[in-house]
């Protein structure tokens, strides 16, 4: 491998993953997110952890803004990068491939790679969004990671409270909360706020929690992402048993009461702009429809005007008219 720096991808697949328009560089903002991503990703891994020799995995990859940082350590890792957007994997794998190996996946698992074979997978800005695939998705990370093997996954949480939700952080009311629920990947998907006592209840059932913090990931501290990093428990899982509500905890329900009414506010909202959308667009039709009647009126006029014999005997005089004119300008253009 040649120390050449990486290309970037165009900023349509750059932006998808993060919006860039009000960044006054955005390869250099692009850039600098995905070394801070790097650099938080190293930091946490346990002390005497070392890349030589390991499979590693960036799952939800995009463009590869976080594992274009990795090029150093691919020279002596195999690192891989997925995702389910197709012109950033066909991207990654024109341009960055090597010194990685990407591969496009479904919206829902499995992945095509064996059990057991990754020593380390991390998921950047990817669990914030599965709002309904989270649980089948976290049994199939379980699945591909060795004994021992370590997951990192940012999530938001009280950092992003007032930014995602419009509202104060209150650890009581959220546990898994989602909000706009089918949005489009264009739109930024789907989003999922998250508490550290909720990933600790349904993730730890799967994962021992070597570190978790609520905030912190990410350059603005206005917008932090939280993240936790999970070490494999040797257990068998399913999606059932993650899911599982803790009924004992009376956070649960009250974080389920919330959500609900965080949606009630979403429905009513959307059902305001959709009442409007559509009263503009009945008076639109009503518009045209006048516009159509006066076209149809006149073009009728018109018809029956031409077929007159008032029409048809004026036709010398008007073309007579017509005559006069030319000749008069064509008298005042060569006295001029
Ligand atoms: C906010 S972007 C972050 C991209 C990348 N992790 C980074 O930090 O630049 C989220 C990414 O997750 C991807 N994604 C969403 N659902 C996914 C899934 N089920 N499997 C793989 N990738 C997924 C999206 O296509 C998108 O590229």
């Amino acid at each position: 491998m040649t120390d050449a720096p990486l290309p970037y991808p165009p900023l349509e697949l750059a932006n998808r993953v993060g919006s860039l328009a009000e960044a006054a560089d955005p390869m250099e903002t692009y850039d600098e997110l995905g070394r801070l991503a790097y650099a938080e990703i190293v930091a946490r891994l346990p002390s005497g952890w070392t890349f030589p020799g390991k499979r590693i995995l960036d799952f939800g990859c995009g463009g590869g803004r976080t594992l274009r940082h990795f090029a150093k350590e691919a020279a002596e890792a195999e690192v891989w990068g997925c995702d389910i957007d197709e012109p950033s994997i066909a991207w990654l794998g024109e341009h960055l491939c090597p010194p990685f190996h990407v591969f496009l996946n479904g919206p829902e698992p499995p992945l095509d790679q064996p059990s057991a074979s990754f020593d380390l997978i991390w998921g950047i800005s990817v669990f914030t969004h599965l709002a309904t695939t989270w649980s089948a998705w976290l049994v199939e990370l379980h699945r591909l990671l060795r004994p021992d093997g370590l997951l990192y996954l940012t999530f938001m949480g009280r950092g992003t409270s007032e930014w995602i939700a419009g509202e104060a952080w209150d650890e009581s009311r959220v546990g898994m909360n989602v909000l706009r629920f089918g949005q489009s990947w264009d739109m930024g998907g789907p989003m999922v706020m998250h508490s550290p006592w909720w990933i600790q209840e349904h993730w730890g059932r799967a994962f021992d929690i070597v570190a978790i913090s609520p905030d912190g990931f990410g350059k603005d501290p206005a917008f932090s992402h939280g993240f936790v990093l999970m070490r494999k428990k040797d257990q068998a899982i399913d999606a059932e048993m993650l899911e599982r509500l803790a009924v004992e905890d009376p956070r649960e329900a009250r974080a389920l009461a919330h959500n609900v009414s965080q949606l009630q506010t979403e429905t009513e909202a959307l059902r305001g702009d959709r009442d409007y959308l559509s009263s503009m667009l009945a008076e639109s039709r009503v518009q045209t429809q006048n516009a159509e009647a006066q076209l149809a009126d006149l073009s009728s006029k018109l018809s029956v005007l031409e077929h007159s014999k008032s029409w048809n005997l004026t036709r010398p005089l008007r073309s007579a008219a017509h005559r006069i004119r030319v000749v008069k300008r064509g008298a005042e253009r060569s006295n001029s």
